[in-house]
């Protein structure tokens, strides 16, 4: 091979490479042109799922893009971005009859909870964009989220499955599905642990919250909390550290 051909090579090989990268972070892959501008960007629907970490969400997330009277257009760009990490199925495109774009999303390799955003473009040109929030769970939290499924759920989550009736109408005294914050962020790692592993008179409540402390051990009670905290909404805040204001 001719040092020529293979500097030609390289270079070629270069852009490739480049190309790829660039797509990944999504600066090189220009949204389609659209035919129609509105003037806001909704959630129609995908924010607040959880998934393992590193897996596609179990529903696409589906944005609209609106005019002044909040009515759907369709022919609008839309450009979805988000961490690192994050893939989406497609990452842009053109509003559809209902006015809206719908994306598969992927989630990073890392635990925790993940921003996202959709965007388009006004007729004078400004960016407006929604914001959505998706929810990773790593290894612990998988853990806890299988022994959620076992264990509390028929109790704690209102909703029947085919799989699996709630028994929460039953219930005297009503407990909380974890998603609530506003009651489980009050809560400390202690007391969580505490009535799990001793049930619900451990706190001076109902003892129609079992004690799990013979079932459970504590690497499966830490993997509860870990899993209860990652999905209480609002985000469950770590005391002790001062959180900058959004
Ligand atoms: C048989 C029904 C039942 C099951 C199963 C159950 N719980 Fe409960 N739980 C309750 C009830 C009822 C309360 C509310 C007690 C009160 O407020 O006096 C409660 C309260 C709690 C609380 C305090 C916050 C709240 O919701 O009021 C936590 C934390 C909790 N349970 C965790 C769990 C975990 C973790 C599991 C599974 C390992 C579980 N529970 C399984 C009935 C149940």
């Amino acid at each position: 091979m001719t040092r020529q051909l293979a500097i030609q090579i390289g270079l070629v090989c270069l852009a490739l490479a480049c190309s790829g990268c660039n797509r990944k972070y999504g600066t090189a892959q220009l949204a389609p042109a659209p035919s129609k501008y509105g003037t806001a960007i909704v959630e129609s629907s995908g924010g607040k799922q959880i998934a393992a970490a590193g897996t596609t969400l179990p529903q696409p997330v589906i944005v609209q893009v609106n005019d002044e009277q909040g009515n759907a257009v369709t022919g609008a760009a839309v450009q979805f971005g988000g961490p690192a990490g994050v893939v989406f199925d497609p990452q842009n495109g053109i509003t559809d009859s209902s006015g809206q774009l719908s994306s598969n999303v992927s989630l990073g390799p890392q635990a925790g909870r993940y921003q996202i955003s959709a965007a388009t473009i006004t007729k004078d040109k400004k960016v407006v964009e929604v914001k959505l929030e998706e929810i990773a769970l790593g290894y612990q939290q998988i853990l806890g989220r299988q022994l959620n499924d076992q264990y509390c759920s028929r109790c704690h989550d209102p909703e029947s499955t085919p799989e699996r009736v709630s028994n929460y109408d039953n219930l005297a005294v009503k407990p909380h599905p974890f998603t609530e914050g506003e009651t489980l962020n009050k809560m400390s790692d202690e007391d969580l642990a505490a009535i799990i592993g001793h049930g619900g008179p451990a706190l001076n409540k109902s003892p129609l919250m079992p004690p799990y402390g013979y079932t459970l051990s504590k690497t499966d009670i830490q993997a509860l909390i870990s899993y209860i905290r990652t999905v209480s909404d609002p985000p469950y805040r770590v005391p002790g550290i001062v959180y900058a204001q959004k």
